[in-house]
């Protein structure tokens, strides 16, 4: 059994505790609905703040009202698992929600963010964030009012975490995407990384994604039955 598990999770992680996906082959994901460009840049909130933050907003209430699922209870399992047998597992989501936390996971790397929490623009600070953010809103830390954001990454962005992303992928032994349409880079790139340090590249996902090629096995099905069963195979019941 591999000792130091690599596992990136995207939106299908998430999909059956209500929160929706970005893009599939349906074309009913987020993306198809609402125009990314006009939500989700610093561009787009430097020219109509109200408009992203009220989007935001919808999806924080959203998320307060759902639930972990099977698959995220799972990779708390694995988590706990690995670490009694003196291994690891490196949890790396794109996800913006909380809720592999909820499920038990302790060490989560959110390389795209967290939707409940607010950053502010001028003083940098960090602050958890359960409810509507209006652009009246002040910084808690340095009193300043219409600079605080979601602290989530958007497109032209960097992402967060990406030093500790390396350093996990480098030590790992089985690297294992779940949920994640393989479209949106640097995240989509972490399997070809992961092949050329010679580990092993398992995909689970719902359909195929977009690098589907680079993985040596693949799992289809929905993450709250495909995740607790590849779980279960690693480190029994
Ligand atoms: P996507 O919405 O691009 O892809 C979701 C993936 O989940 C697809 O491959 C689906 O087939 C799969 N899926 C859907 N339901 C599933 C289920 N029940 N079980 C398993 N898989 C399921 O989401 P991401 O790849 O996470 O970034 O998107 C990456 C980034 O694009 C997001 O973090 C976000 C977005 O723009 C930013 O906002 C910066």
């Amino acid at each position: 059994m591999p000792k130091n598990i690599f596992v990136l999770t995207g939106a299908g992680i998430s999909a059956e505790s209500g929160l929706g996906t970005f893009r599939d082959r349906q074309g009913e994901g987020v993306w198809a609905k609402f125009d990314p460009m006009k939500l989700a840049t610093p561009e787009a909130f430097a020219r109509d703040p109200k408009t992203v933050l009220a989007f935001y907003d919808l999806r924080r209430r959203n998320l307060l009202g759902a639930e972990p699922n099977a698959a995220h209870f799972a990779l708390a399992r694995l988590e706990a698992a690995l670490g009694q047998r003196g291994g690891s597992l490196a949890l790396v989501t794109q996800n913006i929600d909380d809720l592999h936390e909820r499920a038990g996971s302790t060490r989560v790397i959110h390389m795209h963010g967290e939707l409940l929490k607010a950053r502010c623009n001028a003083c940098e600070a960090v602050h958890p964030w359960l409810y509507d953010l209006a652009v009246s809103h002040a910084c808690p830390d340095c009193g300043c009012a219409g600079v605080l954001r979601p602290h989530v990454v958007w497109f032209g962005e960097t992402p967060l975490a990406m030093d500790a992303i390396g350093r996990a992928l480098r030590m790992a032994d089985l690297f294992v995407a779940i949920g994640t349409s393989g479209a949106v880079y640097p995240a989509a790139g972490f399997v070809a990384e992961a092949r050329a340090y010679g580990l092993c590249t398992c995909e689970i996902n719902l359909e195929a994604a977009d690098n589907a090629d680079l993985f040596d096995e693949q799992r289809l099905g929905a993450a709250s039955e495909t995740v607790p069963r590849w779980v279960e195979e690693l480190v029994g019941r």
